[in-house]
């Protein structure tokens, strides 16, 4: 039998705790799109749309397995991330620094240009999405409305007794609004009465899609009642919250203390309930107006391809959490599809000056194997909430890494990442991801200022990022004047 004691505020807490999650806060822009293999998307509800699903990638699979020529070398192929929604972007490249190098009597021959777009378009409408970054169905069925939940049962055969642990947490995400009302901790049956001091503290650990910890903490030497997370029920109010586990070599959360479990609960309401059904019946409708959107999306995409053939699908659904696995499907198709000496990797939204990268690659004998050349971000700390999260990396800063706006690599490496593309393991973005696959092999890195890692603009720079279009045209324009895309001065211009 469990026992439950509620501390009621003021006990612990002075005052409810209105958790909010701001669900429908759209992706901040990075136009490149980037991120993580999305573990155990599924698209089972939606298999009234199965066969239509599967005939638009059937045609997507054929387009990616369309004849490529081998034969020709370049100096450099040049990889461009880009997101399937970036029409705008891929076209201003094309008419600036794309247009000057395939119009260049002799580096039009010497370098090959591919965007690298995922396959497949996200299912999940983005205000149906748990976060914007991946492609994850915020599930919520048969919402609990307009009553108290407590968030943990314990399963009957439970007897309860104290532990050895005086601090025990546990952390989870919350999904949908709620308000927790109180706190509380379990205490043993045979006691009389309950006259210990425990605290229990609540951490919210992020502002954006709220995670939460609870940690008790027995203030004697005795232990706390506790249960391991698994002989626990989670009471998840219908799918509006989620308890998180340290899964195998994963960062434990940012507040956790302690062993991971329960010795005791909380209680809450769902928030905002008639907004909530509201939401869930029109899903469907939004669902198929999406999958519609998708086809489109489709169509212009293969229409884009074909008309200028500079796309390559890689076969990975398109959300900032895959694009490493955008990247190590690019490697691979490079290796498989043309013989080369560098690759440049740069981003959608980057101003970028080829003829300068070649110029410097002369001037500084930048060749010979096993070399990474870019502006490298060292001692970088790990994020473990937000849109960088990175729950999987144990250990509090990252490896060096370059700057996502442009780096080269030697073809070994190429090799070496695309022999490997099964294996490595993908972190929180493409760029960290590099830097954590090349602690492995310890390639010499070419430190490199004029790969710009901030948007600012800098005569000489060989990349900068987060352009939009209307900025990459306007700092072309300069360049084309002047010759320098920060000023025009020489002209008056
Ligand atoms: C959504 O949740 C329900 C009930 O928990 C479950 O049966 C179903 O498989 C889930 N669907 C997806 C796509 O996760
Ligand atoms: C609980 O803490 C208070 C204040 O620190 C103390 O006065 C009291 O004796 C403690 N009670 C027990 C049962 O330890």
């Amino acid at each position: 039998m469990r026992n439950w004691l509620v501390l009621l505020c003021p006990c612990v807490l002075g005052a409810a705790l209105h958790l909010w999650l701001r669900l429908r806060s759209p992706p901040p822009a990075r136009a490149s799109g980037a991120g993580r293999a999305g573990a155990g998307y599924s698209v089972k509800s939606f298999e009234v749309f199965g066969p239509w699903i599967t005939f638009v990638r059937v045609l997507k699979d054929q387009l990616a397995l369309l004849p490529q020529w081998k034969s020709r070398h370049y100096d450099v192929v040049v990889g461009v991330l880009s997101a399937r929604n970036n029409h705008e972007l891929r076209n201003v490249i094309r008419s600036t620094w794309l247009k000057h190098l395939v119009q260049h009597p002799a580096l039009s021959q010497r370098v090959l240009v591919k965007f690298i777009i995922g396959a497949h378009g996200c299912e999940v409408p983005v205000e149906d999405r748990e976060d914007p970054y991946s492609c994850k169905l915020l599930n919520i069925t048969n919402p609990v409305l307009n009553q108290e939940i407590e968030a943990f049962s314990l399963l009957e055969d439970t007897s309860s007794g104290l532990s050895e642990d005086r601090v025990v947490s546990v952390s989870f995400r919350v999904l949908y609004p709620i308000v927790i009302t109180s706190l509380g901790v379990f205490y043993d049956a045979s006691d009389v009465g309950f006259q210990r001091n425990i605290t229990v503290k609540l951490y919210q650990a992020e502002q954006e899609s709220f995670e939460g910890t609870i940690v008790w903490e027995s203030q004697d030497l005795q232990g706390l009642v506790s249960r391991n997370l698994h002989k626990v029920t989670v009471n998840d109010g219908g799918g509006v919250l989620r308890v998180i586990t340290a899964g195998e070599g994963a960062l434990p959360h940012e507040f956790m203390e302690g062993v991971e479990g329960v010795a005791g609960g909380f209680i809450y309401t769902i928030q905002e309930g008639d907004a909530l059904l509201k939401n869930l019946h029109s899903r469907p409708r939004r669902l198929l107006d999406h999958i519609s959107n998708l086809h489109e999306e489709d169509a212009l995409l293969e229409e884009e391809s074909s008309l200028y053939d500079d796309i390559v699908f890689v076969d990975v659904v398109d959300t900032y959490r895959n694009v490493p696995a955008k990247l190590l499907n690019f490697y691979k198709w490079t290796v498989e599809t043309t013989s080369f000496d560098l690759l440049l990797k740069t981003d959608d939204d980057c101003y970028i000056d080829l003829e300068a990268v070649f110029n410097r690659i002369a001037l500084k004998n930048l060749d010979g194997p096993n070399f990474w050349w870019g502006n490298f971000r060292l001692n970088w700390a790990v994020d473990r909430t937000g849109k960088w999260q990175e729950l999987e990396y144990p250990s509090p800063a990252y490896p060096a890494f370059a700057c996502g706006s442009g780096y080269v690599i030697s073809r070994d490496i190429v090799h070496w990442l695309a022999g490997n593309s099964g294996r490595l393991k993908t972190y929180q973005g493409e760029d960290v991801s590099m830097g954590i696959w090349m602690a492995a092999i310890g390639p010499k890195r070419y430190q490199d200022s004029l790969w710009l890692c901030e948007k600012t603009c800098e005569t000489g720079m060989l990349s900068s990022p987060q352009y939009s279009p209307q900025e990459l045209t306007q700092l072309w324009k300069l360049k084309e004047l002047c010759g320098d895309p920060c000023r025009c001065e020489a002209r008056g211009g």
